[in-house]
């Protein structure tokens, strides 16, 4: 679905989310440097606006999305890598990991990936990343969205529900182009973690922590309201 991925996200408020990250990010830094990475930057929609603040690179596993990515960026070092295994020769200031860490499936594999991440840190640098929805609060259900654009329509029927330490997210897409129409299903499992866990785990990794409600309000993430949890963390200097 790459190809696709834009138009669903177009509704993504990339450039305010943008601003609230480098806002994050100069709140928190106590390293001197701009070097940004943004791991699992899927298309590179946060780094067209994070590149007129730092000096940016991303990596993701998929050759499709660095595909997409490469064709907005010109210039920029885009790399394909797993976010759990990849190695960079460079240490950076900021390393943002929005959308993805749900790849994520157990306990273990968070600390795996924070851990990869801690490695290409540099002390004082800030570790800014998301989870979809927390244990603690988490709701089920179905959802529909539609998508158009010139010459397609796509729907996206969906159904979310609980499993352990996951959550079974089954979208089926129904695209409609050049008068043909496919179905495609999509069925994803995310990780599903308690944010107090969560932050025990940065907390070994040596980074401090605190939790924002969503990626564009300055609030702090509350049980009460059901927005993401943004994880921002700076590792001891
Ligand atoms: C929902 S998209 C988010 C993309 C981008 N961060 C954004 O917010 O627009 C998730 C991205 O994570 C990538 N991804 C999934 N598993 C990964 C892994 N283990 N390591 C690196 N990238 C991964 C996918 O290829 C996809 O581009």
């Amino acid at each position: 679905m790459a190809r696709y991925y834009d138009q669903f996200n177009r509704f993504v408020p990339y450039k305010e989310e943008s601003a609230f990250i480098k806002w994050a990010i100069d709140k928190y830094k106590k390293s001197s440097g701009r070097e940004l990475l943004d791991v699992c930057c899927g298309t590179g929609s946060y780094l067209v606006y994070l590149r007129e603040h730092f000096h940016v690179q991303g990596i993701d596993i998929s050759k499709e999305m660095i595909g997409e990515a490469k064709k907005k960026l010109p210039g920029v070092k885009l790399g394909i890598g797993s976010m759990a295994a990849f190695r960079l020769p460079e240490k950076f200031d900021a390393i943002l990991c929005r959308g993805a860490m749900d790849y994520n499936f157990s306990y273990k594999e968070v600390d795996r990936t924070i851990a990869n991440f801690v490695r290409h840190l540099k002390p004082g640098g800030v570790l800014l990343f998301t989870f979809e929805d927390a244990k603690d609060n988490f709701l089920g259900g179905t959802n529909i969205r539609l998508a158009t654009g010139s010459g397609y329509k796509i729907v996206e029927i969906s159904t979310l529900r609980e499993g352990k330490e996951v959550s079974y997210w089954t979208p089926i897409y129904f695209v409609q182009a050049k008068n043909k129409l496919e179905m495609i299903p999509d069925p994803q499992k995310q990780g599903l973690f308690e944010v107090a866990k969560v932050k025990r785990i940065m907390e070994k990794h040596r980074l401090k922590s605190v939790v924002y409600s969503g990626l564009s309000s300055k609030k702090l993430w509350s049980i009460k309201v059901r927005k993401h949890p943004t994880y921002v963390g700076v590792l001891k200097w």
